[in-house]
C-alpha cells in the first residue's frame, strides 16, 4: 500500500525563507526592546562603545528594511489572504505605524539629537512599539495547533513577563531609584531585584521609593503586579490541568463509575471486573473516544486516519497488503473495535452468527461444549468466520477471552468484499475453515 503524504498548506502559503525572516524580525525586536531602555536608563549611550552604537544602527536598518519587504508580501485578515493593494492597505491599517515608529534608532537619537533632559530617556522606551508585532506572531505560534502547545504557551508567558520584570527595572532607574554612584551591572541588579519583589508582591520594603515621581511610577509597578501576579498563577494553575486533562477525564469517569456501581449495590467482583476493563482501556490507549476526537475532519482526513489506526491489520494479514485504496477504505470503514475482559464469551455455541472477530491483542479459547477447549487463538488471528461462510450453520463452538482481548470486529457485507477482492485471503480462509469444520467432525465421531 503506498499512502501518498500530503503537506498542510497554511491559510497563506509561507515559504521557509519568509518563516525564517519573521523569526529574526521578533528576535531582533525583541533584543532591541532589552537593550535600548536598559542602555538608555543605563545612559550608557555617552560612554557606548563603537560596537553597541553600530548594533542599535544595523537593528534599527534590519528593522525599516522588514517594513519595505511587507510591502512585497502577501497579508491575511479574518477573512482570509489579502494580496496586492489590498494587502498594502490592511498592513498600512494595522501595523504600519507602529512599525516605524519601533524600528527608528531611539537608542541613538535620545543620546544624540535631544538634549539631555526629562524626555531624553523615555524616549528610548518607543522601540516597543515593535512589540506590537511580537504580540501579534507570538498569539499565532500559541494558537498554531502543535504537539508541543503546552510548551510554546509557557515558553510565550515567560518571555513576555520577564521583559516587562527587565522593563520595569529599566524604568525604576530612569526614575533614580538605584543610589548612584554604582557600576551599570550593580544597579541594573538592584532595579531587577526592586522590580522582581514588587512584580511578585513580595515587597521587602529595603528598596522604597524617595522622591515623588519614584511614588507614582511604583505604585504603578505595584498595580501591574498585582494583575500580573494573578494571571502568572491562573495561567500556570490552567496549564498544569490542561497537561494532563486526559487523565483528569478519565479519573472523573472512574468518580462517577464508582458511585454508580456503589449505589447500584453490585457485587464486588463485578465492580472490579468494570474497573479492570477500564484501566485496560486506559493503558492500551484504546478508551479514547476515536468518534467525537475524529467527528470534525474532514472525510478525507478521518479515512486517512482509519487506515492508520488499522495499520496493524495489513501487518498481521499480509495477504491484505497491496489493496487498492479504495478497497482498504471499505475494509476499514466496516470493522469496528471491541474489547472483552478475561472469562468474557463472545461467540455462543449453536447461535446464528453475523460477525467475524479478528485479534489485534490478547487470546481467546475455542470451548466446545462437549470436549472443553480445543484451540487458543492469539494475536493476528480471527474467528467467527464460520457462520459467515455457511449464512445456516450456527456457531460451531464457544468462543471465550482468555486474557483481556482487543478485537475488530467484520460484518458479513465486508467479509464478501475482502473475499472478493482478495483472492488468496479467500483461499486461506476456505482452508483454514474446512480444516476446523473436519476437525469438529472428527470430534463428533470421537464421542
Ligand atoms: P463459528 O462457527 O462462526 O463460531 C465459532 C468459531 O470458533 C468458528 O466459527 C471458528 O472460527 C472457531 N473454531 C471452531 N473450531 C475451531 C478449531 N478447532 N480451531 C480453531 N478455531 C475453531
Amino acid at each position: 500500500m503506498t499512502t501518498k503524504e500530503t503537506k498542510l498548506t497554511p491559510l497563506v502559503n509561507v515559504s521557509k525563507l519568509w518563516k525564517f525572516w519573521d523569526w529574526l524580525i521578533v528576535l531582533v525586536a525583541v533584543f532591541r526592546s532589552v537593550e535600548v531602555p536598559a542602555i538608555a536608563a543605563l545612559k550608557f549611550f555617552q560612554s557606548a562603545p563603537f560596537f553597541l552604537l553600530t548594533l542599535n544602527l544595523t537593528t534599527s536598518l534590519l528593522l525599516l528594511f522588514d517594513i519595505l519587504l511587507r510591502f512585497q508580501r502577501p497579508g491575511s485578515n479574518e477573512r482570509g489572504p489579502l494580496y496586492g493593494k489590498q494587502a498594502h492597505l490592511h498592513y498600512l491599517k494595522t501595523y504600519f505605524f507602529a512599525d516605524l515608529i519601533g524600528s527608528l534608532p531611539w537608542g541613538l537619537i535620545s543620546n544624540h539629537l535631544i538634549p539631555e533632559g526629562i524626555w531624553s530617556e523615555p524616549i528610548s522606551f518607543l522601540c516597543l512599539f515593535r512589540l506590537a508585532r511580537v504580540a501579534a506572531f507570538s498569539q499565532d505560534f500559541v494558537r498554531t495547533p502543535s504537539r508541543f502547545f503546552i510548551a510554546r504557551r509557557l515558553t510565550v508567558f515567560l518571555l513576555w513577563i520577564t521583559l516587562v520584570i527587565h522593563l520595569l527595572a529599566c524604568g525604576w532607574i530612569a526614575v533614580g531609584g538605584v543610589t548612584h554612584g554604582l557600576t551599570a551591572g550593580h544597579t541594573y541588579i538592584r532595579a531587577l531585584y526592586w522590580s522582581v519583589t514588587t512584580v511578585s508582591t513580595t515587597g521587602f520594603g529595603d528598596i522604597t521609593p524617595k522622591t515623588e515621581p519614584q511614588m507614582i511610577y511604583t505604585m504603578l509597578a505595584m498595580i501591574l503586579g498585582a494583575g500580573l501576579y494573578a494571571t502568572v498563577v491562573a495561567n500556570v494553575a490552567s496549564l498544569i490541568a490542561r497537561a494532563d486533562s486526559a487523565r483528569a477525564a478519565f479519573d472523573s469517569k472512574i468518580e462517577r463509575l464508582n458511585t454508580f456501581m456503589k449505589y447500584k449495590n453490585m457485587p464486588d467482583p463485578l465492580q472490579k471486573k468494570i474497573l479492570g476493563y477500564h484501566e485496560y482501556l486506559w493503558q492500551t490507549g484504546l478508551g479514547h473516544d476515536h468518534e467525537t476526537l475524529l467527528e470534525d475532519l474532514s472525510p478525507g482526513l478521518r479515512r486517512s486516519v482509519g487506515v492508520f489506526l488499522n495499520r496493524h491489520i495489513m501487518e498481521q494479514i499480509p495477504m491484505l497488503q497491496g489493496a487498492e485504496t479504495a478497497v482498504l477504505h471499505r475494509l476499514i470503514s466496516g470493522l469496528t473495535s471491541v474489547v472483552y475482559t478475561p472469562g468474557d464469551i463472545i461467540i455462543h455455541h449453536g447461535e446464528p452468527g453475523s460477525i467475524m472477530y479478528l485479534i489485534n491483542r490478547g487470546e481467546v479459547e475455542v470451548v466446545d461444549p462437549k470436549q472443553g477447549v480445543v484451540a487458543t487463538l492469539s494475536e493476528g488471528e480471527y474467528f467467527g468466520e464460520l457462520a459467515l461462510l455457511d449464512p445456516d450453520r450456527p456457531r460451531l463452538a464457544d468462543v471465550r477471552a482468555k486474557t483481556f482481548c482487543a478485537l475488530s470486529m467484520i460484518n458479513r457485507e465486508t467479509f464478501a468484499m475482502v473475499l472478493e477482492q482478495f483472492p488468496d485471503f479467500a483461499a486461506h480462509v476456505r482452508k483454514v475453515a474446512a480444516a476446523r469444520l473436519a476437525e469438529s467432525d472428527l470430534r463428533a465421531t470421537q464421542i
